[in-house]
């Protein structure tokens, strides 16, 4: 197939592209480096544009015959969304839209779209299913809410086929050692403390050590980045035979607590990390775990590496590389 993967010059849009191409699937990559790397382009042409950019888009759309396209570019730091909520709302809602009437005019009628546990909100119970009511708490989760309303709605009105999959905390690298997780600034739990591992001047506290959680830190579920890129092609090969709107959370069921991922990540460079506390992170949710046995049962979705030691081990790997 000829894929387009929108974002993807970015983390989790990276390691897609590389499984696609080696899975034979032909990769054209849009993406305006805002956010991701020139560099990580090596598995597919680079179109080097913003969705905003209505002219490339026509070109390429009329240039390519996409089967699919998969979507993963967007804001995504939840304490920015709160700050520049305007922001969020065009990059992430306004177009998308734009992307979706182009489709749409080209008649490309599938779909895979990143979605995120933020859109659920504060969870109501230990582990959150797809039924989970959805009640962001943060504009960056409305934003990727409202998209999958959009979805929904035009899988209804144009037979678009879309699946929405709900990461939880992706985390890892490519066991290659070739691309990982590389934000600029960099706000997440594992690459912070490997960064800081590694020698960087970087100030990583303990957002929190009076959680009702056993250790008193946040408990997340942390996914292997190529297990959820790995739900993105059986997400494609789904669409084929069931049409409308879908959505699936991707994690592995199984929570780490800020203190745990320190344990982990000391364990892997064997060595003490002192890392002080701070206070809370305004917005964190005290739990956030996913029941996925939907993305297992109907996907046939099975996480390869659902250990934090062997996680940490990828991301630790990568840390060690030159960087892009
Ligand atoms: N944390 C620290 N210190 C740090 C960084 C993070 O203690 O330096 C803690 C956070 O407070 C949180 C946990 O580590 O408890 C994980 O934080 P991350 O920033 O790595 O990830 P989040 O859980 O905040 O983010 C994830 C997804 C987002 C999603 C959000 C919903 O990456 O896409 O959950 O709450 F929006």
């Amino acid at each position: 197939m000829r894929i387009l993967v929108v974002g993807g010059a970015g983390y989790i849009g990276s390691h897609m592209c590389k499984m696609l191409a080696s899975h034979g699937h032909e990769v054209v990559v849009c993406d305006n480096l805002s956010t991701g790397h020139r560099a990580a382009v090596r598995w597919g042409n680079l179109i080097e544009c913003s969705l905003s950019d209505v002219g490339v888009l026509a070109a390429l759309f009329s240039k390519c015959k996409f089967d699919a396209v998969m979507h993963f570019a967007a804001n995504s730091l939840v304490g920015e969304s709160v700050r520049d909520p305007l922001r969020y709302y065009r990059n992430n809602v306004a177009e998308t839209i734009g992307l979706l009437e182009i489709m749409r005019k080209h008649e490309i009628n599938k779909f895979v779209f990143s979605s995120t546990a933020a859109v659920y909100g504060q969870p109501n119970a230990e582990l959150i299913d797809e039924l989970h009511p959805q009640e962001p708490i943060n504009p960056y989760g409305r934003t990727k809410l409202i998209v999958e309303r959009i979805l929904a709605d035009l899988a209804v009105a144009h037979q678009l086929r879309a699946v929405s999959l709900r990461y939880f905390n992706a985390a890892g690298a490519d066991q290659s050692g070739m691309i990982g997780e590389a934000h600029e600034p960099e706000t997440h739990l594992i690459p912070r403390i490997l960064r800081m591992a590694a020698g960087e001047q970087i100030n990583v506290g303990v957002f929190g050590t009076d959680y009702p959680t056993p250790d008193g830190t946040c408990i997340r579920d942390y996914v292997y980045v190529n297990d959820l890129c790995t739900a993105h092609l059986q997400a494609l090969n789904f669409l084929d035979q069931n049409p409308g709107f879908h959505a699936f959370n991707l994690g592995n069921g199984r929570g780490h607590s800020v203190r745990q991922v320190i344990d982990a990540v000391e364990q892997v460079v064997g060595r003490k990390i002192c890392i002080p506390e701070f206070d809370r992170r305004p917005g964190d949710p005290v739990i956030l775990v996913a029941h996925s046995e939907k993305a297992r049962h109907l996907l046939k979705w099975k996480p390869t590496l659902p250990d934090i030691h062997s996680i940490v081990e990828s991301a630790w790997k990568w840390h060690l590389q030159p960087k892009f």
